[in-house]
């Protein structure tokens, strides 16, 4: 069975979402590791609770942020893992991270990348007077939230919508579409290929597979 580990900062919702799937074989892969770079994230007690190895690798106990990410992927890299699930992992990976994973890295940012790179999008998308926003699955490379796209999924913005309406529709269509990517990956239906992401052989669009 495939190895997936996952890597988090916070309260780990998408992680639950992801240990889910495993749990009903919706992904035929197996959760072996959750790394976080929080003591206090409280990801890390979902994946406790169900017998997942953990580790706290804090910034504070490296030279720099290269030994830090070395230091996480020879942890990894002692799992075999096959794939590397960011899920709200909000430190930014050194580029010797990346390159030694490649294509073997995803992410989800909560907005209709390339639009809203980096923090706070909803609170962005709303000040700009946006109609729409949205979630996307994309590749890791050394770009911050770049690399190829896979799917993005959106959702209306409403004249009255507050931060918190659109962060709990976007996040709604994250616990569905991120499962659903990790699956086509670990079923080798997903690759990436010279910087571009493949689906069942054939390169997807820029802004990936179509899903409204
Ligand atoms: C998610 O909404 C994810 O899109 C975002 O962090 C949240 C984590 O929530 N990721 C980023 O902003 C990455 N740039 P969770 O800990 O409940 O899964």
């Amino acid at each position: 069975m495939k190895k997936i580990a996952v890597l988090i900062s916070g309260q780990g919702s998408n992680l639950q979402a992801i240990m889910d799937a495993c749990e009903k074989g919706f992904i035929p892969a197996k959760i072996v590791c959750v790394v976080s770079n929080k003591m206090d994230a409280f990801g890390l007690e979902r994946a406790k609770s169900v017998v997942i190895p953990t580790n706290v690798f804090l910034r504070r106990d490296f030279m720099n942020n290269q030994e830090m990410d070395r230091a996480i992927g020879d942890y990894l890299e002692s799992f075999n893992v096959d794939l590397i699930v960011l899920a709200g992992y909000m430190k930014i990976l050194t580029p010797e991270f990346t390159q030694r994973f490649q294509g073997k890295i995803l992410n989800i940012h909560p907005s209709l990348l390339p639009k809203y790179a980096g923090l706070n999008t909803y609170q962005r998308a709303l000040e700009t007077g946006d109609t729409e926003h949205g979630t996307t699955i994309h590749f890791v490379n050394e770009e911050v939230d770049g690399g190829a796209i896979v799917l993005q999924a959106k959702v209306p913005i409403f004249p009255n919508d507050n931060v918190e309406d659109i962060e709990l529709r976007t996040r709604e269509q994250e616990y569905r579409i991120y499962p659903m990517v990790i699956k086509w990956f670990i079923e080798d239906r997903l690759s990436l290929k010279a910087g571009i992401a493949y689906l069942d052989g054939k390169p997807l669009p820029e802004q990936g597979y179509a899903c409204e």
